[in-house]
């Protein structure tokens, strides 16, 4: 199946500068609004073609990331922070958990798709790298300086911070045209999603699989799952193997065409549409069109690390620091100071609800009795959820 391919340049051409209300857009652009909208509710996916993010772009990015993860082990395990919950830096291959692995609700609902369509089962964690890196202003003042201390850069890699940083910022643009075209598309103002984002949790965790070493048709390297962000955003990778679940439950496997972002709906979208979207499933695997590629790459002497260059946006908490807190009751036995109890399953499904911000509300918050916050870090390390980083904002000092 073919995804159809939204070109963001009239939309931004509108927009920028011009655009005052609904009844500037012209009706083709009102279309390709409705298009959005329809697409990620049909599919969960969207393929889109920004100017700002051209080829070579991602290219450039892509170079880097597969020298980086060319690297021997042990330099990369110098930008490892397993006390900072991976939330920065590279976190090794064997450290990710897919959720179809630990989730038996999903496992069941797993056994009831089609044969065609059901997902590879992993056979343990995914044997992929990732780094993770965040986009956008940091906090200006901290309560605990190692946590916003400043990103993880590997030695040597004078071009770093710049490539980051600018392919980050490039990707969240992308996702923020396409939100407001989403919005527009949904009949809501054209900022609905977009005013929700500032602030927000902002990523860019590229991954990389190394098919030299998991080169055998049908290695996951993502199990099955869903993001738990609003929007995730994929420039074009070197080998195939995603593939995405249509609401219908048919299993596809997506072609992204060259200069072409690829774009899927996290849990903040279902949740912010009450359901008109769904989360979009998804697994990448080694497929026969990945081994088609790994046979070229070789041929053409090209690096055969499969790097995913994925970005997320995410919203800030919607709810307050008590709502959060009470959300989070079945983890109390797990968060009290010095506790040797792991999460159990009622506190981890109450934490993938809660979502990362709220958690780093309730990190951020006065002291609750009971509750110890480095515990409450920990929540989703233990738990296996892939959280991007709280910011940790200083209380002020009020005399
Ligand atoms: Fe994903």
């Amino acid at each position: 199946m073919e995804l159809p391919v939204i070109d963001l340049e009239p939309y931004l051409d509108v927009v920028s500068g011009k655009y005052c209300g609904d009844e500037v857009l012209n009706p083709q652009l009102k279309t390709a609004c409705s298009e959005v909208s329809r697409t990620l509710k049909e599919t969960g996916a969207l393929l889109v073609k920004d100017p700002r993010c051209s080829a070579q772009d991602n290219d450039r990015f892509i170079d880097m990331m597969e020298k980086y993860f060319e690297q021997p082990d042990e330099f990369k395990r110098l930008q490892e922070r397993p006390h900072l919950h991976y939330q920065v830096g590279v976190t090794p291959e064997g450290i990710e958990v897919p959720r179809s692995l630990v989730d038996g609700e999903m496992q069941n609902k797993l056994r009831s798709l089609p044969k065609e369509s059901q997902p590879l089962t992993p056979s343990g964690p995914d044997p992929k790298w990732r780094y993770m890196w965040r986009v956008g202003p940091r906090p200006s003042t901290t309560r605990f300086q190692e946590l916003n201390s400043e990103p993880v850069i590997p030695e040597g890699f004078l071009e770093w911070k710049e490539t980051m940083d600018s392919w980050g910022s490039k990707m969240i643009s992308a996702i923020e045209a396409v939100a407001e075209m989403a919005a527009i598309g949904f009949g809501l103002p054209k900022d609905a999603f977009t005013a929700l984002m500032k602030n927000g949790p902002h990523l860019l965790a590229p991954t990389g699989s190394n098919l030299e070493r998991h080169g055998k048709e049908g290695t996951v390297f993502a199990g099955y799952h869903y993001d738990l962000n609003f929007l995730t955003i994929h420039g074009r990778s070197r080998f195939p193997g995603l593939s995405i679940w249509l609401r219908n439950g048919k299993k596809v496997e997506v072609k992204v065409p060259v200069g072409c972002l690829l774009i899927q709906t996290g849990k903040q979208i279902e949740w912010l549409t009450a359901g008109d979207c769904i989360a979009g499933m998804h697994e990448v695997v080694v497929t026969n069109r990945t081994l088609e590629s790994i046979k070229v790459a070789s041929q053409e002497n090209r690096s055969l690390w499969r790097v995913s260059s994925t970005g997320s946006a995410g919203f800030p908490c919607g709810s307050t620091f008590f709502s959060a807190l009470v959300q989070l009751i079945p983890c109390r036995a797990s968060v009290a100071p010095f506790s040797p109890i792991p999460p159990n399953d009622a506190c981890c499904t109450a934490l993938r609800v809660l979502g990362q911000p709220c958690l780093c509300v309730l990190v951020n918050g006065p002291p609750i009795s009971g509750v110890d916050r480095s515990m409450a870090m920990q929540l989703p390390e233990k738990c296996n959820v892939n959280f991007g980083p709280c910011e940790l904002v200083k209380e002020e000092v009020r005399t």
